[in-house]
């Protein structure tokens, strides 16, 4: 049998879409091919993913510093990381219907849409071109960045001699990059124009091996850490004959997507392939002094390289469930808190006079502190599956009973019990339970109770 996700992509694109998580780029206009737009709730569950590697990878440790560098870069980077000249994959058009498509894909010589002839293959380098300034000649080409990584090779020499830092240490890099693909699809799996999260961790020559396999797991356990389940996810190391042109090894870290299992970050040791080229091209000695042993050398990189429209996607399907609650399904996104976009829903029971301004007065504060919604539209059991289904972990319900005796409900995503507390501790009490403290810990009632409001 083989292995399938629990989850189809349509679903996926259908609540993307619905609630405002991802939109078809230029949609007015009938949409631009593989380009996506991050609605309301697809930039904060980004925002949520960035923070979380940032933190993970520079906040949290003492051995690496970030960088920001430009996307546009000097042309003669792109010749010596060899990307002018080996950045390409073999185009294959159909003479009939003229789909274009990367004869890597194909499993047989036909045309995969309508079984017409197709040329032979021809290399099409697959970075963007653009002109710098207003003349539009070769002297002016420059490229939008295919990967990240080389803004950080080029200020290697900086970053080290800024921070003071010694081997082996890393510098980590968010930003966009560019890559004009053949093919595409699979939402935002594969796109033209993606964020990616590179760190290039430079070491001594003869620990590669060592640092490489620390990287590997290092990663690996960031995806479980934030609860995509095990099963989803595996290692696979590449065959010597599949290595890109720069690396020595490679494992990517594979997830389970709905079209099959399929690379979600990839980790190489590019050796010195990248500083000792940029060494030749530019003049400059990007050597490394180890003034613990006297040696000088170029130190070699380890690069775990993830996406974030990739990882987006797989904490969104990883997290899609669907449920059967008294008769009726509940979608709900179970998202790790960590990431979901909303933290807090603040519900009035009903838009009735006396609730409204104590529950706005509960949103203004809550808003201080978590990101918050109000929501005082249709009944209190739709309200509840409208936060599920964008992976809201806590419902905040003020009843009447909030007037009487100054307490409010909080109701848990995943298991709906709710619990009951004093809103002077709201704000505590929702950080502790942000921050994993089990929730369940003396509920008043349970969603299954008497008492409970809807579910
Ligand atoms: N610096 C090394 C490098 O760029 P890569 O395997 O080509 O390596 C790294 O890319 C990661 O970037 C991938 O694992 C994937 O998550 C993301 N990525 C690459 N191409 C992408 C595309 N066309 N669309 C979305 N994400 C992409």
């Amino acid at each position: 049998m083989p292995e399938q996700c629990k989850v189809d992509m349509e679903k996926i694109v259908s609540l993307c879409k619905r609630r405002g998580f991802v939109f078809q780029s230029s949609e007015i206009y009938g949409g631009l091919g593989s380009c996506w737009d991050y609605g309301p709730l697809g930039v904060e569950l980004k925002r949520n993913i960035k923070e979380a590697w940032w933190r993970a990878v520079v906040q949290e440790r003492d051995d690496i510093v970030g960088l920001d560098s430009s996307i546009i870069m000097h042309p003669q980077v792109w010749v010596a990381s060899g990307h002018v000249a080996g950045f390409s994959d073999p185009l294959v058009e159909c003479k009939v219907c003229h789909l274009r498509w990367r004869a890597t894909d194909l499993d047989g010589s036909r045309c995969p849409d309508c079984g017409g002839e197709l040329t032979e293959p021809r290399m099409f380098n697959l970075m963007f071109k653009t002109f710098m300034g207003p003349v539009e000649d070769d002297a002016h080409i420059v490229y939008l960045r295919p990967e990240t990584a080389q803004g950080i090779f080029v200020n290697f020499e900086n970053v080290m001699m800024t921070s003071r830092k010694k081997l082996p240490f890393g510098i980590a890099q968010i930003g966009k990059s560019f890559r004009n693909e053949i093919t595409t699809g699979n939402f935002i799996f594969r796109t033209r124009e993606f964020e990616q999260m590179e760190i290039e961790y430079f070491v001594k020559p003869g620990t590669d091996e060592k640092w490489f396999e620390y990287w590997v797991n290092e990663r690996f356990n960031w995806y479980l850490n934030l609860g995509i389940r095990r099963e989803n996810l595996r290692l696979r190391r590449h065959e010597k004959e599949e290595l890109a042109h720069y690396a020595k090894e490679c494992c990517d870290i594979e997830y389970l997507f709905p079209m099959g299992w399929a690379e979600l970050e990839g980790i190489a040791n590019r050796g010195d392939f990248d500083l000792r080229q940029h060494a030749q091209q530019s003049g400059k000695d990007l050597s490394y002094f180890d003034d613990e042993t006297g040696e000088r050398y170029i130190p070699y990189v380890i690069e775990p390289s993830a996406g974030v429209d990739r990882s987006a996607l797989a904490f969104l399907v990883d997290a899609y469930d669907e449920e059967v609650v008294e008769g009726e399904k509940r979608v709900v996104l179970r998202l790790h808190k960590q990431l979901a976009p909303i933290k807090v829903a603040v519900l009035p029971l009903s838009r009735n006079e006396k609730l409204v301004p104590p529950a706005k007065e509960i949103y203004a504060e809550l808003r201080r502190h978590f990101m918050t919604q109000y929501d005082d539209a249709q009944s209190i059991g739709r309200r509840y599956r409208r936060q599920d289904e964008i992976g809201t972990p806590f419902c905040v319900t003020i009843d009447f009973q909030s007037l009487e005796d100054q307490q409010v409900t909080i109701r848990e995503r995943d298991s709906m019990v709710q619990i009951r507390v004093p809103i002077k501790d709201l704000v505590d009490i929702l950080r502790a339970k942000l921050a994993g403290e089990p929730f369940a810990t003396q509920p008043l009632w349970t969603a299954r109770g008497s008492d409970a409001i809807g579910q």
